[in-house]
């Protein structure tokens, strides 16, 4: 692993939580492993009056290791809507480079609500803080949320590409940052024995689940104005739909990889119309006693109204239009306050084309999984029938568990200090691309708008500590198949209803 070129990285939104939480704890991290460049400092910008000691006390007091990264950081208080302001910072930016020695090359990342997302980059741009020349890089790093839907996200997309080139521009979806989730490709393209079995001839469909306990806790003003389909399928479980679908790429190489990618993507057969209700099933939190603990309803969490209708689950049922794929259903789910936390990739194979043994005990009969466990106990699960011993020919199903843990003794690293240094390093195979994000919001546009306009589609509640509506088990076609389910519902009966 080589280190990044020395640059300086500016944080806008310093002050808030994403940079104590993520950002900061991710640097110190890269540092102790020696991956920062040589010569780097951090630039934090934000509304607040502090000086640089007290930005320096706030973002690492809670870091082990304190000191070695706070002498990195810095910090100006700035307005980010004023040109002036602007100027000042190319400024600060000359004198800190000169001081410090560091090449004029700079990072910028919007830690910001998305309000200031074109905003920031038109200012940066006015006062030449975007432009390349040999040798000096300029690169925007963007959170989501990426828009709110296809019109928004394209209309930043235009914004953002008038000021700067598409290699620029970093779209972070922290999910791809996951280790697991790059091992995807690796399961996937490293091994003889899957990709002859990964199409439509072999697998019967595929399953993928995003589960969280936690409610929305103090994020209820920004949760509610998105909504899990925004939130969390929109982008993150359509991105492992893209690893898990796409065809080979030729190379690794972030554009080869990319297009695969968006082709996946592009392949999604629109749901529309009637379809909607029959293969979208969208649900929220109802207060519900959980293992003797209460919990709250969606609708009492603070900066949430009392009417809200927006949905903490969904579940969706689609096709990809593609030779690989003709026909194979794809399930994909996500849900808060549900029983357990857990990301995980089901490829559910064909059962054998001949019943041998009657006596099958267990899941296989149906076919063998493979379970790809993204978090947490990170690793891979198959299962498959083995003969009971002792007489006669018994099945009954066995796994062969591989965890992660077992492979070495360094510890899985964070996403974002994955993301932090390949955007450091120019490397943006783990970064969205504006044409993918665009598709991904034109697949699921038509959702939010009749969710929106036809009161007839039922938000169905479901009681915190279960699989969410009962309805989302209905979306399956063939007799006999559900969901997976890791655990068991932890609360529940007649809790159900519409909302
Ligand atoms: C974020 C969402 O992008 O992902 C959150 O905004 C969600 O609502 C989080 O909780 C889940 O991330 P992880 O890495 O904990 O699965």
């Amino acid at each position: 692993m080589y280190k990044p070129s020395n640059h300086i990285m500016v944080i806008f939104g310093a002050s808030g939580d994403l940079t104590r939480r993520k950002l900061i704890p991710a640097l110190a991290e890269l540092q102790k492993l020696q991956l920062l460049p040589d010569k780097f400092a951090v630039l934090g910008v934000g509304r607040s009056a502090f000086d640089t000691n007290t930005f320096r006390e706030m973002v690492s007091k809670d870091l082990e290791d304190p000191d070695e990264i706070a002498q990195l950081l810095y910090y100006r208080s700035m307005d980010t809507h004023s040109e002036e302001d602007f100027s000042g910072l190319a400024l600060r930016l000359e004198e800190l480079s000169s001081e410090l020695n560091i090449d004029r090359s700079y990072l910028f990342y919007l830690a910001t609500p998305p309000s200031l997302y074109e905003t920031i980059p038109r200012l940066l741009s006015g006062v030449g803080l975007t432009r390349e020349s040999e040798g000096i890089f300029r690169r925007i790093i963007i959170e989501k949320p990426f828009g709110l839907d296809y019109v928004s996200a394209s209309e930043l997309n235009r914004s953002l590409l008038s000021h700067l080139e598409e290699h620029q521009v970093y779209r972070i979806d922290h999910y791809l940052g996951k280790e697991t989730v790059q091992n995807l490709l690796v399961t996937r393209f490293s091994n003889g024995i899957f990709e002859p079995l990964w199409n439509r001839n072999y697998i019967h469909h595929v399953e993928i689940t995003s589960a969280e306990t936690l409610g929305v806790g103090t994020r209820g003003g920004y949760y509610d104005n998105s909504g899990a389909l925004r939130d969390m399928l929109q982008n993150h479980l359509l991105q492992l739909v893209g690893l898990v679908a796409m065809e080979p790429p030729t190379v690794i190489s972030s554009d080869a990889i990319r297009n695969e990618v968006l082709k996946v993507f592009q392949s999604f057969r629109p749901i529309t119309g009637k379809e909607i209700p029959r293969q979208v099933i969208r649900g929220q939190y109802v207060a519900s006693r959980v293992q003797g603990e209460e919990m709250k309803g969606y609708r009492s969490e603070k900066g949430v109204p009392e009417e809200s209708r927006t949905e903490t689950f969904v579940a969706m049922k689609f096709f990809i239009d593609n030779w690989r794929w003709g026909d194979v259903p794809f399930y994909i789910r996500t849900g808060k306050r549900l029983p357990t936390r857990v990301t995980e990739i089901v490829v559910h194979f064909k059962p054998s084309p001949h019943r041998l043994f009657c006596d099958h005990r267990g899941g296989t009969v149906g076919g063998n999984k493979l379970v790809i466990r993204i978090q947490p106990d990170e690793g891979i699960l198959l299962k498959f029938g083995m003969k009971v011993q002792g007489a006669g020919f018994k099945v009954q199903d066995a796994n062969l568990d591989f965890y992660y843990k077992d492979l070495t003794d360094s510890y899985i690293p964070e996403a974002y200090q994955r993301l932090l240094l390949d955007s450091m390093q120019g490397d943006s195979t783990l970064f969205t691309r504006g044409d993918a994000v665009e598709a991904a919001w034109r697949f699921v546009d038509p959702v939010l708008a009749a969710w929106q306009d036809d009161k007839s589609i039922p938000l169905l509640g479901y009681p915190c500590g279960t699989w969410g509506p009962e309805e989302a088990d209905q979306m399956f076609e063939d007799e006999g198949f559900t969901w997976r389910y890791p655990c068991k519902n932890l609360a529940g009966d007649g809790l159900y209803c519409e909302l």
